[in-house]
């Protein structure tokens, strides 16, 4: 793994990353790509079911969902177009998780919005969300959120210094 820039990956981490396997990888594109087409209704069934389950992460979206649907489906399809050249998409997601810390946004938020986004694939999805593709989304989530997380976690060791 080549090293990044702004962070350190922590070892733990590396293993994470080098978990994910080729056809993981390949599930995760392929079901994507299915629900591309419908992505506005995704993004909606996301944050509807994010706010049902962390009613407290609410008062921080402050703009249009629409919008804020748009750019995490964007952002989400970075990251899985990016899934097989990890170095590129380490740095963006640290720089996210970065400005996710001024959003208020802790490491603890990082399970909700998992779940709401493996809820939101499975209602697109219906029979083509089988259990190797939840496991490899799953998986693939586990490893963006850990390196976002340890990213939002260095930044907020060094401003309690
Ligand atoms: C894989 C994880 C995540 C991805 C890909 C993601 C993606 C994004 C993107 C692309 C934006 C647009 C603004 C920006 O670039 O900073 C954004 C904003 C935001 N995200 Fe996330 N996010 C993730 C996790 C989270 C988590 C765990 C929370 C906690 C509830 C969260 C809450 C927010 C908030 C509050 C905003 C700003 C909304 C506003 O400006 O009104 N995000 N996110």
């Amino acid at each position: 793994m080549a090293d990044f820039p702004l962070f350190p990956v922590p070892p733990k981490l590396k293993e994470l990353i080098m978990s994910l396997n080729a056809e993981q990888i390949m599930l995760v594109q392929s079901s994507f790509a299915k629900v591309k087409p419908i992505s506005d209704q995704a993004a909606a069934l996301f944050y509807a079911r994010l706010f049902e389950i962390a009613p407290q992460v609410k008062p921080m979206f402050k703009g249009d969902m629409v919008e804020q649907g748009r750019k995490l489906m964007a952002m989400l399809n970075t990251v899985v177009n990016g899934l097989n050249n990890l170095q590129a998409i380490v740095p963006a997601a640290q720089n996210l998780a970065r400005g996710h810390v001024g959003y208020g946004v802790r490491s603890e938020h990082y399970a909700y919005v998992g779940s709401a986004l493996l809820y939101a694939l499975e209602q697109g999805l219906g029979k083509d969300f089988t259990p190797a593709v939840k496991q490899a989304w799953s998986d693939a989530y586990g490893l963006l959120s850990g390196v976002m997380i340890a990213a939002a976690e260095q930044v907020e060791s060094r401003s309690a210094a």
